[in-house]
C-alpha cells in the first residue's frame, strides 16, 4: 500500500526496476499518432487503444505509473471499470497532464510559454478526487535563433519556469505530486555542449523558482530531456557520452532532495532511449532515483503492431511489455543492446 503524503507517492512513481508511462497524448497528438498508423481518431478508438496499453498483462512489474489525458481519467475498460481503479488496483499511481499546452511567448518569436495556470486549483480538486494522485505541466524550451538573436532567452526560461513552480506549488496544496518538466526540444542543428549549457540554465531557473514558491522538492518528479545533441547535428555524440554529459549536468544542477528524475524520450527511438538510460545507470549510484516516463519511446511499437486492428491486440501488449521490460531492466543498469533480439 503506498503512503498518501507527497514524499510516499513520489518515491512509489520512482520505485526502483520501474518507471512511468506517459499515455497523456492531447487530443490533437493522439490524432496525429492515429493518422500514422491509418486509425480514426473516434473516442472509441482512443479508449480501446487506452485499454490495451493500460492491461498489458504484468505491466505493473515495471510501470509505476500512468499519466492520463482530461478524456482518459474519465473512462474506462469495456467490462465497465474505471481505468483509474483498474491501475490503482495494480498498485499503479494514476496522474494527469493538467497543461494546457505551449503558446507563443508575446514579444519573444519562436519561443513559447506554457499555459493553464487560470482555474487550476479548481481542475486538481476534481482530479483528485477522479484518483489522480500525481500531475504533469510540460514547458518547451526551444534551442536555435530567431531573427539573429539566439535562443532560449534568459525572459522565456524564466517565463516557464514561474509557470512551473506555480503549478508546482498548487499541486502541493492539493496533495497531488507534481512532475515538473522543462524539456529543451532536440530538434534543430545544435551539439550536445550547447544541450548541456542550455539544460544547466533551464534547471539553474526551475530550481530558483520552486525554491521561491516555497515548493517540498521531496514531493516532486523532475521530467527533463537527456543532454543530447539536436536531431540534425553533423556529428551527434554517442550513448556514452550522453549519458556522462546528461549526469554531470543532472548533478552540477538538481538538489540532493528531489527523490527522483524521470527522463522524457523527446523524440529519440525506442531503442536510443533505453540505451541511454542503461548507459547512466551503469555509470553507478545517483543521488536521486534515475528512470524514465517515457512516451513514444514505450508507445511507438506498440501502435505500429496495434494498427487499430482488434485482431492485433495482444501483439500490440507484448510491443508494450516488451519495452516497459526492457527500460525497467535499464533503470537498474542492466540492459544490454543484445536483449533487443530476445
Ligand atoms: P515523449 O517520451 O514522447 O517525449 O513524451 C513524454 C511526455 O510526457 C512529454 O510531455
Amino acid at each position: 500500500m503506498i503512503g498518501q503524503d507527497l514524499a510516499s507517492i513520489a518515491q512509489a512513481m520512482v520505485a526502483p526496476g520501474k518507471g512511468i508511462l506517459a499515455a497523456d497524448e492531447s487530443s490533437p497528438t493522439i490524432k496525429k499518432r492515429f493518422d500514422a498508423i491509418g486509425t480514426e481518431s473516434t473516442e472509441e478508438n482512443r479508449r480501446t487503444y487506452r485499454e490495451m496499453l493500460f492491461t498489458t498483462p504484468a505491466m505493473a512489474n515495471y510501470i509505476s505509473g500512468v499519466i492520463l489525458f482530461d478524456e482518459t481519467i474519465r473512462q474506462s475498460c469495456a467490462d465497465g471499470t474505471p481505468f483509474v481503479k483498474f491501475l490503482g488496483d495494480l498498485g499503479v499511481v494514476p496522474g494527469i497532464k493538467v497543461d494546457k499546452g505551449a503558446k507563443p511567448l508575446a514579444g519573444f518569436p519562436g519561443e513559447t510559454v506554457t499555459e493553464g495556470l487560470d482555474g487550476l486549483r479548481e481542475r486538481l480538486e476534481e482530479y483528485y478526487s477522479l484518483g489522480a494522485r500525481f500531475s504533469k505541466w510540460r514547458a518547451v524550451i526551444t534551442i536555435g535563433d530567431a531573427m539573429g538573436d539566439a535562443i532560449p532567452s534568459d525572459f522565456c526560461l524564466r517565463a516557464n519556469a514561474h509557470a512551473l513552480a506555480r503549478y508546482a506549488a498548487l499541486c502541493q496544496e492539493a496533495k497531488i505530486v507534481p512532475i515538473v518538466e522543462p524539456e529543451v526540444l532536440m530538434d534543430g542543428g545544435h551539439t550536445l555542449e550547447r544541450c548541456e549549457i542550455v539544460t544547466a540554465a533551464a534547471l539553474d531557473a526551475l530550481f530558483e523558482q520552486l525554491e521561491a514558491h516555497r515548493v517540498d522538492l521531496t514531493g516532486i518528479v523532475l521530467k527533463p530531456n537527456m543532454v543530447i545533441s539536436g536531431t540534425e547535428c553533423a556529428d551527434r555524440a554517442g550513448v556514452q557520452e550522453v549519458a556522462e554529459a546528461t549526469v554531470r549536468c543532472l548533478k552540477a544542477h538538481v538538489p540532493e532532495a528531489v527523490p527522483g528524475i524521470a527522463f522524457l524520450s523527446g523524440g529519440q527511438s525506442a531503442e536510443e532511449a533505453t540505451a541511454h538510460l542503461g548507459a547512466m545507470n551503469a555509470l553507478g549510484k545517483h543521488p536521486w532515483q534515475l528512470t524514465f516516463s517515457y512516451g513514444r519511446a514505450l508507445q511507438a511499437p506498440a501502435l505500429s503492431a496495434w494498427k487499430g486492428d482488434p485482431a492485433n491486440f495482444e501483439a500490440g501488449q507484448k510491443a508494450l511489455f516488451k519495452r516497459a521490460k526492457l527500460n525497467g531492466l535499464a533503470r537498474q543498469g542492466e540492459y544490454s543492446p543484445s536483449l533487443e533480439a530476445a
